[in-house]
C-alpha cells in the first residue's frame, strides 16, 4: 500500500525573475530565466515523497521531452511513476511563472496534456496503487478529480483536496473531501466573498468563510501567518516562523505534500499542520517549486 497517491498535473515551470511583477498593459524586463520542473501534482508529490512518505502519482504527460523530463524528475525522486499517461497528440504542461523581488509571483498555466487525464485512468490507479491518503488539485479536469476521491473513499482512503486554483466549479467537489486546503483567495472564491475583505482579515472571519464551504474540516493557508485548521466545533491557529523569503512558488504544494506525508504516519490533523507550515516556510527561501522542497530531516534540524 502507498501512503500518498497524488491526482494532478505536472508542467514544465517557464520561471523569469523580475523586479516587480507587471502591470496589466504593462512590460518589464526579466533579470534571469530557469527551466524546472513543477505542476501542483508532480510539486506535491515530490514534496510528500520528501517527508519520506511512499507516495505515487497518476497524471498525464505529452510525448516529448518535457514529458520524458519530468517522469525522470518522479522516478529520481523515488514516485511511483506507473500510472503517468504518455499522449501521443498532445504537449506536456506549460506554466509561466513571473517571480518578483520580494518573492511574490503570478502564473499562467497551459495545461495540455494535464487536461486529457480521464476519470478512468484515477480510478485505475486507486485499484493499482491503493493509498491510505488520496490527494488532489484542480489543474486536471473535475470529473477526473471526483472519480479520484469517489474510488478511493470506496478503498478506505483519507482525501486532501487542494481546491487550487479557484474554479468556478471546483465547489462541487469540496463534499468529497475529507480535508480542504486553500489559500486566502481561493477562500474569498469558494465561499463568494469578496477578496478585499479576506486581506489581513480576522482568524475569526477565515474561520467563518471556512464554514461557509459545508466541508468538515478547512484548513486555510495564510502565508506568512501560517495556517488556519477549522471544523465544525473550533478554529485552531498555527503561526509560521519569520523567514527570508526568496520565492513562494510552491509554498502551497510543500503545505499539501508535507500534510499528507504527515497524516499518512499516524499524526493529527494538528501536529501534521504544524509540520507543513514548518516544510513551506523552509521552501519559500528557495528558488522553484519542486527542487525547493525540503526533506524531512530538515524538519528536525
Ligand atoms: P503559492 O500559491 O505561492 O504556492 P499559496 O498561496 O498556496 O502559495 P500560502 O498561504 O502563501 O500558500 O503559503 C503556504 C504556506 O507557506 C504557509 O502556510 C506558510 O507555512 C508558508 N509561507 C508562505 N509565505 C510565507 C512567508 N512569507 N513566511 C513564512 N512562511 C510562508
Ligand atoms: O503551485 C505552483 C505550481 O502552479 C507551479 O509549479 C506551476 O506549474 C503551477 O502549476
Amino acid at each position: 500500500m502507498f501512503d500518498v497517491l497524488v491526482c494532478g498535473s505536472l508542467n514544465v515551470d517557464l520561471l523569469a525573475r523580475v523586479g516587480r511583477l507587471p502591470l496589466p498593459g504593462e512590460t518589464v524586463l526579466g533579470k534571469a530565466l530557469q527551466r524546472l520542473p513543477g505542476g501542483k501534482g508532480l510539486n506535491q508529490a515530490i514534496a510528500a515523497a520528501r517527508m519520506g512518505a511512499r507516495a505515487a502519482m497518476v497524471g498525464a504527460i505529452g510525448a516529448d521531452a518535457d514529458g520524458a523530463w519530468l517522469a525522470s524528475w518522479l522516478a529520481r525522486e523515488g514516485v511511483d511513476g506507473t500510472r503517468l499517461s504518455t499522449r501521443e497528440s498532445m504537449t506536456t504542461g506549460l506554466a509561466y511563472v513571473c517571480v518578483a523581488d520580494d518573492g511574490e509571483n503570478a502564473i499562467v498555466v497551459h495545461g495540455a496534456a494535464n487536461t486529457t487525464l480521464t476519470p478512468d485512468d484515477a480510478r485505475a490507479a486507486v485499484t493499482t496503487l491503493p493509498p491510505k491518503i488520496a490527494l488532489a488539485q484542480l489543474e486536471t479536469p473535475i470529473a477526473t478529480v471526483a472519480a479520484f476521491f469517489e474510488a478511493a473513499r470506496r478503498n478506505g482512503a483519507r482525501t486532501i483536496l487542494n481546491a487550487a486554483p479557484a474554479l468556478t466549479d471546483g465547489r462541487d467537489l469540496l463534499a468529497l473531501a475529507d480535508v480542504v486546503v486553500l489559500n486566502e483567495t481561493e477562500l474569498a472564491h469558494y465561499a463568494r466573498a469578496s477578496s478585499d475583505a479576506l486581506i489581513e482579515a480576522s482568524l475569526k472571519t477565515y474561520a467563518d468563510c471556512a464554514h461557509m464551504l459545508g466541508a468538515s474540516t478547512v484548513i486555510v493557508t495564510l502565508g506568512a501567518r501560517g495556517a488556519l485548521v477549522v471544523n465544525d466545533r473550533e478554529f485552531v491557529h498555527h503561526a509560521a516562523p519569520a523567514v527570508e523569503v526568496v520565492d513562494t512558488t510552491g509554498a502551497g504544494d510543500c503545505f499539501c505534500g508535507t500534510l499528507a506525508a504527515t497524516l499518512a504516519r499516524g499524526a493529527t490533523l494538528q501536529a501534521a499542520t504544524v509540520d507543513a507550515i514548518r516544510a513551506a516556510s523552509l521552501a519559500v527561501t528557495r528558488q522553484g517549486a519542486a527542487p525547493a522542497m525540503p526533506y524531512r530531516h530538515e524538519l528536525r534540524e
